[in-house]
């Protein structure tokens, strides 16, 4: 099947583009939909379970879908749509629920703060399609151990009957995992450009999960691409992309961004025609390895 859309922004609604994609032939999806009604979005509507079927059909087994998302509060409760497409994308489409990974920022009191808790985390569900992912690398997302380096005691394990076994020595290592608390400066990040769109995640969202989930050369789409900030970072990692987004001035602004800060011109490289790739076996030019 022919791919009209590689390493192209596409201005259409996500679920009819992502329809147009083949099954099993996309690495990873790094996306953000819009939070209930915090935005307007000149009125545009989206439907979170269809997204979710579409993905799992473009995914490849052992493909992941990170996804971005903070529930609205209203009347002073949150509109849980984010557990609800936890649990959706698990029981009904069949994803596996592979962690929640808790993005902290650094943000302002933001409306009502007399009245509630200074929010400084959203979710990032990551979704895994399959048995077990088909690509992971996390070097990149290690922290120094605070006593990397030294031999301690302690530590000891507990058994499931309760009982625990005797600690032992060990040597620290230098570097350990970051665990599941990522936590990201949203002041200083991005550009002047990026920033005409209301709701952009930080660059380095992307860019940490596509080091750790999509292979060289691996595609990666955003079905709500906004800004573009998703498809710069897997330019910038020698992936390919496809975003979606259904509003023509994101669209227009993504593709300013990707000219304007990653140096790429959407209709150098638009296959959609006659030259004979096809999604699977394309091989991006040279300058993006
Ligand atoms: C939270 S923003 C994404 C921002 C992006 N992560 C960035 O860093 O720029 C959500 C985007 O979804 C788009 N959108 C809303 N409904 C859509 C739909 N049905 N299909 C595709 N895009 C949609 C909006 O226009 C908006 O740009």
């Amino acid at each position: 099947m022919k791919i009209e859309f590689l390493n192209t922004i596409q201005c259409v609604d996500c679920v009819e583009g992502m329809k147009k994609l083949p099954d099993k032939s996309v690495d990873l999806i790094v996306t953000s939909p819009p939070y209930d009604a915090v935005r307007k979005y000149n009125g545009f509507s989206y439907d979170l379970h269809e997204t979710g079927k579409q993905i799992s059909r473009i995914l490849k087994d052992g493909g992941i879908a990170v996804m971005v998302i903070q529930d609205q509060t209203k009347n002073f409760g949150k509109s849980l749509t984010s557990f609800r497409t936890i649990i959706d994308w698990c029981d009904n489409i069949g994803f596996k629920l592979f962690e929640t990974v808790i993005y902290k920022k650094h943000g302002a009191e933001g409306a009502w703060w007399t009245k509630r808790f200074r929010v400084d985390h959203e979710y990032i569900p990551v979704f895994l399609k399959g048995d077990r992912p088909q690509y992971f690398y996390k070097e990149h997302l290690k922290i120094p151990s605070k006593h990397g380096g030294k031999t301690m005691t302690g530590c000891a394990t507990r058994l499931t009957n309760g009982e625990t076994l005797l600690s032992k020595k060990v040597l620290i290592n230098p570097m350990k995992c970051r665990g599941t608390i990522w936590d990201y400066v949203t002041c200083g990040d991005g550009t002047r450009l990026k920033h005409e769109h209301p709701a952009t995640f930080p660059d380095k969202i992307p860019y940490d999960f596509i080091k750790c989930f999509c292979p060289k050369n691996g595609i990666v789409v955003d079905p709500f691409v906004g800004s573009g900030t998703t498809a710069l970072a897997a330019l910038e990692l020698n992936r390919k992309f496809v975003g979606f987004d259904v509003s023509e001035e994101y669209c227009n602004l993504a593709r300013k961004r990707l000219k304007e800060e990653g140096g790429f011109n959407q209709s150098e490289f638009d296959f959609s025609t006659e030259d004979g790739q096809d999604f699977q076996s394309y091989i991006p030019d040279q300058k993006y390895l």
